[in-house]
């Protein structure tokens, strides 16, 4: 580390014994003498950097490589760390009293097998780059395609992003169901994303898929609205009454801006939820209908959707309202917001009022009839959704931070139990240590002037009001809401505007290798890294950024000692890997 350096960035922190852990080599593992307990996850040894060889990958270079008992050969897309493989297998989800576990054991309880939904599960992380992406209609430039976020085994094949990689495969397997009563499906697995660092975002996280099914008409091809009342007006009109009666099968206690929706059909549940849908169900324009359906069927299937994830989240509020987690006394709210998919259409996501604000939960909306003509069951009808659980187990049980779902201490898996709901206890409250690394980019991966003002005025036209100063700086409290928000919502199969793109990239620097550089540094011990300055000066025609860093550890104190070679190691392989110049 240079004094230059030593000299420059910011440093506060709390902790303040150095002399009680011992380091040995680099990074984040500690000595034998290290404090008692368990820990996150096995913490592997890792040599240190060897600064006399060029730029080693954080990734290893074997051709082959074995995930989840399964080979596969490498190319040069491979960019999986093997921090990122030692999670593989853990099946979370399926780890009895797991928080994880309990979570989808409760959606599932939502949307039962009795009620027609095969509830399945996808343990082998790898799919093809055709099934997470073309199968679903992402266009070629898509910004989720990139190495950027995600991580590719090969060329071909990639670790899921999201659990709809699986849509196409489960809704195939529907079209021998759906005349033996089995409509619909769920299905949890793990998915993958490159993604910042703060504590509700982790590279793993799992998610859970829903899709139901209605046959519409009897015809082996997209049919058009009107064709399809000629050809098969009447069974169509059948089963427009069927879902019509299906519709009235569910509870219903929804308030739509005040009103009740259904009032003279709706059974009165115990608990109240105030769901805000105040925009059509439709929009020629910005969500369509899609050429095969009427607006009569969107409508029902839409009501159908958004009640049945409704009547998931009330239980879910219903259960946090019992264990105390949130107010018993105001009715939980939600509202539906337009949005797009490539995959639906309309589509919509589902948010949450959490601690004074509004948390995305899910997406979801009517599946492409493309997708149903390539699955083989082109005469249905379908809603699908899809959601984080991680998230939803946060509200669940009041978890605080995402890092905590991979702990293997008693201390935290001691407090789930199946059947009982009650508030996560914080057994640590550790002292955070956070340090600032700031940065030159180096003059080839500037943006330059014009850019920089485009990314400006487009940042100022972005929701997320970062304005800039006349320095050209951007606000530090602009910048972290930036970069939090931007991050991989449950929901990220969306495209992001271009405005957030311009936050996280930096023409050949991306934020996300530093999440990643970070990541392999640190292990579980960083707890969120946010951008705090951007800077252009004019004068040098450069840009500075500067980075706040923040070490925690979950289970023990952390030392200043060890964060400062954290940190070093940090900047270290920013030099070397980016060329920028630390300032
Ligand atoms: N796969 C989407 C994501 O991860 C979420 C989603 C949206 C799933 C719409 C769906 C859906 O099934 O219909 O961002």
């Amino acid at each position: 580390m240079s004094n230059r350096f030593l000299l420059l960035t910011v440093t506060r922190c709390q902790s303040t014994t150095t002399a009680d852990v011992d380091r040995v080599g680099s990074t984040w593992e500690l000595s034998p003498s290290r404090p008692p307990g368990l820990y996150l996850y096995e913490q592997t040894i890792q040599p240190p950097l060897d600064r006399n060889k060029e730029w080693q990958p954080l990734v290893d270079r074997d051709i082959n490589c074995a995930i989840d008992g399964k080979k596969y050969s490498k190319d040069q897309h491979y960019n999986i760390p093997k921090q990122i493989l030692s999670h593989v297998g853990r099946r979370l989800y399926l780890q009895p009293n797991h928080p994880l576990c309990l979570t989808r054991e409760l959606i599932e309880s939502a949307f039962r097998e009795g009620q027609g939904f095969n509830n399945c599960l996808e343990p082998h992380p790898v799919v093809t780059a055709k099934e997470n992406f073309d199968d679903l209609g992402f266009p070629a430039d898509h910004p989720g395609r990139s190495k950027t976020d995600t991580y590719y085994v090969n060329q071909d094949h990639v670790l899921r992003t999201h659990t709809s990689a699986h849509e196409l495969k489960l809704f195939r397997e529907l079209q021998h169901d759906l005349s033996t009563g089995s409509h619909g499906y769920t299905l949890c697995a793990d998915v993958f994303r490159r993604d910042s660092v703060d504590r509700s975002h982790y590279p793993i996280f799992h998610q859970m898929e829903g899709a139901r099914a209605w046959h519409l008409a009897t015809a082996h091809e997209v049919l058009s609205p009107s064709e399809r009342a000629s050809k098969a007006g009447f069974e169509r009109q059948r089963n427009l009454e069927a879902m019509k009666s299906d519709l009235q099968l569910l509870p219903m206690w929804r308030y739509r801006n005040g009103l009740s929706l259904y009032p003279s059909t709706l059974h009165q549940a115990a608990l109240d939820l105030k769901a805000e849908d105040p925009n059509p169900t439709y929009d020629p324009a910005t969500n369509p209908l899609q050429p095969s359906h009427t607006a009569e069927e969107v409508e029902l299937v839409a009501a159908h959707l958004k009640l049945s994830v409704e009547f998931l989240i009330a239980k879910v509020f219903r259960q946090a309202q019992n264990a105390g987690i949130i107010s018993a006394t105001e009715p939980p709210r939600v509202r539906w917001i337009p949005t797009y998919f490539p995959f639906t259409s309309p589509s919509w996501e589902l948010e949450v009022w959490w601690r004074d604000e509004w948390l995305e939960i899910l997406g979801c909306g009517i599946s492409k009839q493309e997708l149903l003509v390539a699955s083989g069951i082109s005469e249905s009808i379908a809603w699908a959704w899809g959601i984080g659980i991680e998230r939803l187990a946060m509200l669940l049980y009041g978890i605080p931070d995402i890092r905590l779902f991979w702990s293997k201490d008693l201390r935290f898996l001691g407090q789930f139990e199946k059947g009982k709901v009650t508030s996560f206890h914080e057994f640590s409250k550790y002292p955070a240590c956070y340090k600032d690394v700031a940065f030159w980019l180096p003059e080839d991966k500037n943006v330059n002037e014009t850019q920089q003002s485009e990314q400006q005025s487009e940042q100022q036209h972005s929701t997320t009001p970062a304005l800039a100063t006349e320095e050209g700086h951007l606000p530090s409290e602009a910048l972290s809401t930036f970069s939090v928000s931007s991050a991989a919502a449950p929901a990220g199969g969306h495209v992001s505007p271009p405005s957030e793109d311009a936050a996280k990239a930096f023409a050949g620097f991306h934020e996300n290798d530093l999440a990643e550089i970070v990541r392999d540094v640190a292990g579980p011990l960083v707890e969120s890294v946010t951008l705090v300055d951007d800077f252009y000066h004019e004068g040098k025609g450069r840009r500075s950024l500067c980075y706040r860093i923040n070490y925690r550890s979950l289970e023990r104190t952390l030392t200043n000692f060890e964060a400062n070679q954290m940190q070093e190691e940090v900047e270290a392989r920013l030099k070397e890997r980016f060329g920028v110049e630390i300032r």
